[in-house]
């Protein structure tokens, strides 16, 4: 018997050893996969790796760091870590639409405890595996069942996923002006041409809060004049929040947008991460909610919802979302939360005035105002790409070609480093 098992893989690779390519199972199934290019922001992080400068500077990923420029675990999620692991529960798989209680906390936190919808269960909210899953849940959802065009309209520019996250699923994408380059900020007057424009029952995605990659946001009476418009055409609303409270510091403030849609009677479809707000990144947490006509129409939505996630990963993980659930439930936990999103909100505010007043400092004669009033984790620098690569070769400091900084990766300690870099690429 132990012959065999020692004989057996023996005879199995001199089999292999001469076979044929052309009937070989070894060969080649793939010999028509093109090499693919590598992914902007993660490419960045790779040639940061290889750089040997002390003072270099990772500015391309969006993740949270602290002043001393190190990845930020919330208090009150080490906490709630440590209540889940003294009820030492099981391990069971989670429904298909995830922890009911992470869904109901999760819709509350978007759009108010007592918003209507809420009340008349007329919204379906599942739990999805981050902003990503939920926004691609979404775009199933629409491929699958969005009765008007095809077309989704994306502000230009929007979050890179978006694109392939929509393509992917089957629609076609189209853009409306977002962003002015000669002010570095809100393209109001193009958007509302552009909007104007879009054919009836298209789709139309909306940032929330802290549009990625411009740190641009509208106003509130932009944005209202912006929901009027896409009532008048009768748009199917996609917000994505992936920043609630990381915009302003406060949850209620970030969600004014989403809030004021649904009040002016827009049956939206809402995509939710927890990555930045609670700093779960990798434990892939997020909601995926449809506002509909009725608490009727809201259970056949959640039954094809469910179908839709079922082949897809079965059901979501359960950490993130019971530690997301315990914050949220937990009075002292969520305060303490309130305050640390409100901490970080605060030191990335900090930081764009540091920034400012460095550029200042070291003589710059450019109006920089648009670093300071634009919002959320990102800044659109206004650099261009040979001076973003100038900044890369002669600083170190490493950011995406289009000039998109992520503000979380400025310290007190690298702030003025940073001002004297940018000042001697665009003087
Ligand atoms: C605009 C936007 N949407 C969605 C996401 C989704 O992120 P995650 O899948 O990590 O929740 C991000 C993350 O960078 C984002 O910036």
């Amino acid at each position: 018997n132990l012959l065999v098992h020692i004989f057996k893989p023996l005879s199995f690779l001199s089999v292999i050893q001469h076979c044929s390519p052309a009937w070989c199972l070894c060969s080649s199934w793939w010999g028509g996969v093109q090499m693919g290019p590598p992914d902007p922001i993660l490419g960045v992080t790779e040639a940061f790796k290889r750089d040997t400068n002390p003072k270099k500077m990772n500015l391309g990923v969006g993740a949270y760091r602290d002043d001393q420029g190190k990845p930020y675990v919330l208090n009150c999620v080490r906490k709630a870590e440590a209540v889940i692991a003294e009820k030492k529960l099981d391990k069971e798989y989670l429904p298909i639409g995830g922890l009911g209680e992470f869904a109901k906390a999760c819709a509350q936190l978007a759009l108010g405890a007592d918003n209507e919808v809420l009340k008349s269960g007329r919204n379906i909210t599942v739990q999805t595996i981050s902003g990503t899953g939920s926004l691609r849940i979404g775009a199933n959802f629409l491929s699958r069942f969005h009765g008007g065009p095809r077309d989704v309209y994306l502000p230009k520019p929007s979050w890179g996923n978006h694109t392939p996250i929509f393509r992917d699923a089957g629609m076609q994408l189209k853009a409306y002006r977002y962003y002015d380059p000669s002010t570095c900020g809100f393209d109001f007057k193009g958007a509302l041409e552009d909007i104007s424009k879009i054919p009836e029952q298209s789709v139309i995605v909306l940032h929330a809060c802290a549009h990625n990659p411009t740190g641009v946001d509208p106003r509130p009476e932009q944005w209202k004049e912006i929901s009027d418009l896409v009532k008048k055409r009768n748009l199917l609303v996609f917000f994505d929040m992936a920043y609630q409270g990381f915009a302003s510091g406060d949850i209620d403030r970030d969600a004014w947008a989403v809030r004021h849609f649904i009040e002016q009677g827009h049956n939206i479809v809402l995509s939710q991460s927890f990555a930045k707000n609670m700093g779960l990144y990798g434990e892939r947490v997020g909601g995926f909610t449809v506002v509909c006509k009725d608490a009727e129409e809201a259970k056949r939505v959640e039954s094809q919802l469910k179908i839709l996630i079922r082949p897809i990963y079965s059901n979501p993980p359960m950490n993130g979302a019971r530690i997301a659930t315990t914050i949220l439930n937990t009075p002292e936990l969520r305060a303490m939360w309130l305050e640390e999103v409100h901490g970080m909100a605060n030191r990335i505010i900090k930081m764009r005035e540091q920034l400012v007043a460095g550029l200042k400092k070291e003589g710059s004669s450019h109006n920089w105002q648009h670093v300071i009033d634009q919002i959320g984790m990102f800044c659109f620098t206004g650099l261009k790409p040979e001076q973003v690569e100038r900044l890369t070769k002669e600083f170190s400091v490493y950011m995406t070609k289009d000039g998109r900084i992520s503000m979380a990766g400025v310290s007190s300690g690298n702030v003025g480093y940073l001002a004297h870099g940018i000042h001697a690429v665009t003087k």
